[in-house]
């Protein structure tokens, strides 16, 4: 909060006298008038608070500081600007030698946290920004929360995302507090709260703007009322006779959406609610148990990879320092239309061209509806609606920092689009384009500065597709480059640079797998039986259906200029389906049907026995095209393919990326079995040569420098 006034409580009446006695590195104590102790949290050299075990040990030592002074309260707040506590230290979870020590550990901070909940005095937490897993816990263990009413404050316990569960007391401090129900909701989909959300639901205590929250901190602290309590009806469901009735019904919802030989730990919280919820003391051994359990199981070491997977993506968009304020997006269609609401949506003022304004105003339409979905309140969507203007004219090109270009996939149409506008646009802007197939070096031959256009190639759905595959032809500028990932990272997307090569990486990689998916079809494998393999196998959703989704147009175009460019044949019923006009998901059918709900699959015969290796040859055509990209360089690294490939394609989560799972699965088993399906189906089979003798590639978001 000191340093940044803007997004914490107002720091006008904190106290001044700072006690000195320990030596403190993360943590400031300090003692006011009124014999309230405060305690900052500010880890050194780190942008965010995380519970390391250093930070934990430090708060242990204040614990017993504030027990000698018989303080008349406590507050805890945090001293960043980015938030309260971002959780525990992620890295520690990947240094534990074994399950014991695990538990070991994991036991200490609970220890601690036990300490503050067992103060004598009131303790408040002061909450702004992210406030997530074990910063909740440690919220949950003072006895009240205040927290900043703004939209980035975010409360949760977003555990599971990692493949484990609460473990410093949350899943045994949370249910009496919210009621079971709602405590279960969130610890299961670890979806975090607004400031206003945790309030309506009994978590914080108040939800304050800046100028009244330190305020009513020290109001709770001083009086210290009656700690609330869930009405009895919300109670009810944590009741021993009815929890082996609740449990089931969990248990069934966390299974429409992850299966238990996949994602364990939300199963494991529902178990531990059901056995041990009334007896705290146990329940709170019995939670850093399963924790160190899940901790060491592959779902969860993989998970954590991603983690920091994604970490990398996000530092590829920090190494300059660029922030675009306008935005002019060319093409009102399916993915320009998308593109512009998302900008818009993300704050910046964005124009949006077509030909014609009744080419707009569909895209507009959508806008809307994005915008009320996300932002909810009317005056934030009525804001977002402001910044995003129809500009049939182009008048938004001469002041954009960004211009991205999404009108149809045709080169001549494009290269005119470039001559118009380059002469208008300032010198200084990026010109992007979203082709998905066009090389970057054909479509600027006739620009004056070609070292100013890169590829940012969105995927659709915008809004829900996290990756943005930044091209980088032979003239794209480092600066250019570098500036194009730092304008993803603020319209919070992650970057990944690709090299401007057929179909980049990720269509690349998922053509040859939806491509198997289609010969398997012809071959008379019911499509539900294709889709249930991959799903299986941990896919969100099956090739098939997701065929269907991506516009099988699409496909087939995509599927073509790669059988041109690089080999291969795009089997017939593809053609057929987009001959006959069924185009997937949009036009109502493709190779299933579409009703409002979604696919219409029909089953297949009960007694059908479907052929033994349909996973591995969807999946291993894709960990083939995978290791080809890797050997050609289109990505640099094997993690960066990894990351690509999981965040924009949905490759099964747990198993942490596509070259991962294949070293995991073992290189030599992986190449007995490329064999078996190469005799058996032939030279598309063939191995990649980059399995035996892995090529390093030269780092390829640097080559534009030769
Ligand atoms: P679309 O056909 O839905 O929209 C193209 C729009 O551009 C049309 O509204 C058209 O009127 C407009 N347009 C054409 N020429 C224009 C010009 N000279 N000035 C202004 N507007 C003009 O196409 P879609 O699907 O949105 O694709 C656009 C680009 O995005 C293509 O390069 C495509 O390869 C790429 N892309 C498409 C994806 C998809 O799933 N549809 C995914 C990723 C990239």
């Amino acid at each position: 909060m000191t340093d940044s006034p803007d997004n914490g409580p107002n720091d006008d009446n904190l106290p001044q006298s700072i006690d000195a006695s320990l030596p403190l590195q993360h943590w400031r104590l300090q003692t006011d008038d009124d014999n309230i102790v405060w305690l900052h949290l500010s880890v050194a050299d780190s942008g965010a608070n995380v519970l390391s075990r250093p930070v934990l040990n430090e708060l242990d030592q204040c614990l017993d500081e504030i027990e000698k002074q018989s303080a008349r309260a406590l507050i805890i707040a945090s001293d960043k600007g980015s938030g309260f506590i971002a959780g525990a230290d992620i890295r520690e979870f990947t240094r534990f030698n074994d399950e014991q020590q695990a538990f070991e550990q994991i036991r200490k901070a609970q220890n601690i946290f036990d300490r503050l909940a067992a103060l004598r005095c009131p303790s408040v937490a002061i909450i702004h920004g992210f406030c997530l897993g074990g910063g909740t816990e440690l919220a949950l263990a003072c006895r009240y929360r205040v927290a900043l009413d703004e939209p980035s404050t975010r409360i949760g316990l977003p555990e599971v995302r990692l493949g484990i569960h609460p473990g410093f007391g949350g899943s045994v401090r949370l249910p009496p507090l919210i009621g079971a129900l709602a405590a279960m909701d969130m610890m299961l989909t670890g979806r975090s709260l607004s400031a206003r959300a945790a309030a309506k639901l009994g978590l914080i205590n108040d939800a304050a703007p800046a100028r009244h929250l330190l305020h009513a901190a020290r109001t709770l602290a001083l009086t210290a009322p009656e700690p609330t309590t869930p009405s009895w009806l919300k109670r009810l469901p944590g009741h021993g006779f009815l929890r082996p009735l609740v449990a089931p019904i969990l248990r069934r919802r966390v299974r429409a959406r992850a299966r238990a030989e996949h994602y364990p730990a939300p199963y494991a919280l529902i178990d531990l609610w059901q056995r041990y919820a009334d007896q705290p003391n146990t329940m709170m051994v019995e939670e850093a148990r399963s924790v160190a359990h899940l901790m060491q199981g592959d779902t969860a070491q993989n998970l954590i990879r991603l983690f920091f997977l994604q970490e990398q993506l996000k530092s590829l968009g920090r190494r300059v320092n660029f922030k675009a304020t306008r935005v002019h997006v060319i093409g009102a269609g399916a993915m320009g239309g998308d593109i512009a609401a998302w900008c818009a949506l993300r704050g910046l003022h964005t124009t949006l061209q077509d030909q014609t304004p009744e080419r707009v105003a569909p895209a507009i339409k959508r806008a809307f509806a994005l915008f009320q979905k996300k932002l909810k309140q009317p005056r934030l969507v009525q804001a977002a609606m402001d910044r995003l203007l129809p500009d049939t004219p182009g008048h938004g090109l001469a002041n954009a920092d960004v211009v991205i270009e999404a009108i149809f996939e045709n080169l001549e149409a494009k290269q005119k689009l470039f001559r118009d506008i380059e002469g208008r646009m300032r010198p200084d802007a990026i010109l992007a384009t979203n082709t998905s197939s066009i090389p970057l070096e054909q479509m600027g031959q006739n620009l004056m500065h070609p070292d100013r256009l890169v590829g940012l190639h969105f995927f659709n759905p915008v809004a829900k597709m996290q990756l943005v595959e930044v091209v980088c032809g032979h003239n794209t500028g480092t600066e250019t480059v570098d500036r194009a990932a730092a304008f993803t990272r603020q319209i919070d997307r992650l970057p990944l640079m690709v090299r401007s090569t057929p179909g980049f990486l990720v269509n690349r990689v998922l053509m040859p797998y939806l491509l198997e998916a289609v010969t398997l079809l012809q071959e008379g494998v019911p499509a539900d039986v294709i889709d249930a393999a991959a799903v299986k196998f941990g896919m969100p959703v099956g090739p098939i259906e997701l065929a269907d989704t991506v516009g099988l147009d699409v496909c087939l175009s995509v599927a073509e200029i790669l059988a041109q460019q690089l080999g291969g044949t795009v089997p017939e019923p593809l053609r057929k389906q987009v001959q006959d006009g069924r185009f997937g998901r949009k036009s109502g059918a493709g190779f299933f049907k579409y009703d409002k709900k979604g696919p219409i699959k029909p089953k297949s015969r009960k007694d059908y026995q479907p052929p033994a290796d349909i996973e591995d040859r969807l999946i291993l055509r894709l960990l083939n095209e995978a290791q080809a990209c890797l050997r050609e360089g289109v990505v640099s690294e094997t993690d960066l393919v990894d990351a690509g490939l999981v965040f924009g394609t949905g490759f099964a989560p747990f198993r942490g990326g596509p070259l991962h799972y294949a070293e995991h699965r073992g290189v030599d088993a992986l190449l007995q079995t490329f064999e078996r399906l190469r005799q058996r189906y032939g030279e598309r089979f063939k191995p990649d040569i980059g399995w035996t003798s892995p090529s390093p590639s030269a780092p390829m978001d640097r080559q534009a420098d030769g």
